[in-house]
């Protein structure tokens, strides 16, 4: 979700109030995948790193954080979506982990959407501490083990990954489950992220052809040989 601070600059305004639009933009985003019937939406909302920003901008966005959730965990609980905080929790004060563990329960038995908030994630954090629990265990560091130590296990890797603010690059988000997503980077900023935005991404995305590691014949289903020429014989690919 970059592009909070920016959008504020261009008007003037604090910092903070482009976080406030961001998280307006969030919430649009939120109904806007329900409404096309996305299962999995997780959203970038604090880094590891961001802890080195000014210490007021911190406060602030963990008093957006906690407000937010304070006023919009019942309306997520009616929608059907089931919220879940990804990351380290041990920095966070106790005010924050109390009002994410209170809405990961309240919002538990729901289906219809699952939210995943990362808050004080890093990529390498999630390899990391997925690494040290599978050896403090004294289990083997395999794909699949350290696939389900991570803190994303609960939901498949993402298909499609969007940033927004015209930067290309991850920034140490889903470095793992990332690996076959289709990546989209938009211009706009994130409090300008709208439903077209959103349609654009999903239309960007449907024209991708996913091969993980294959080829395409392997991906496409083969077409039968014509049976209007006699002449033409079916490809070498066709069994
Ligand atoms: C990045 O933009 C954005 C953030 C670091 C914060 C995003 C957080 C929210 C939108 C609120 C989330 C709230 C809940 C309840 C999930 P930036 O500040 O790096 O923008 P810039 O690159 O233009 O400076």
């Amino acid at each position: 979700m970059d592009g909070n601070g920016r959008w504020a600059k261009q008007r003037y305004l604090p910092r903070l109030a482009g976080h406030r639009q961001g998280l307006e933009s969030l919430s649009e985003c939120v109904k806007n995948c329900l409404l096309r019937g996305v299962r999995v939406l997780t959203v970038f909302a604090f880094s590891s790193e961001n802890w080195s920003r000014p210490p007021e901008e911190v406060s602030g966005l963990m008093d957006l954080v906690v407000n937010a959730l304070m006023r919009e965990a019942a309306a997520l609980k009616e929608q059907g979506v089931r919220m879940f905080f990804i990351g380290d929790r041990a920095a966070l004060s106790h005010q924050v982990t109390s009002v994410i563990a209170q809405a990961e329960v309240m919002t538990a038995a729901n289906q219809r959407l699952i939210f995943n908030v990362c808050l004080n994630y890093g990529g390498r954090w999630d390899i990391t501490q997925a690494a040290s629990r599978l050896a403090s265990s004294n289990m083997a560091i395999t794909p699949e083990s350290l696939d389900g130590a991570m803190a994303m296990a609960h939901v498949p890797d993402p298909d499609l990954f969007i940033r927004t603010g015209g930067e290309q690059r991850l920034s140490n988000f889903l470095l793992w489950q990332a690996a076959y997503s289709e990546l989209y980077f938009s211009n706009k900023l994130w409090p300008e992220f709208d439903a077209a935005e959103l349609d654009a991404a999903i239309a960007a995305y449907s024209g991708r052809e996913r091969r993980f590691g294959k080829i395409s014949e392997q991906i496409k289903p083969v077409q039968p040989p014509s049976t209007s020429s006699t002449l033409q014989k079916a490809p070498p690919y066709a069994s």
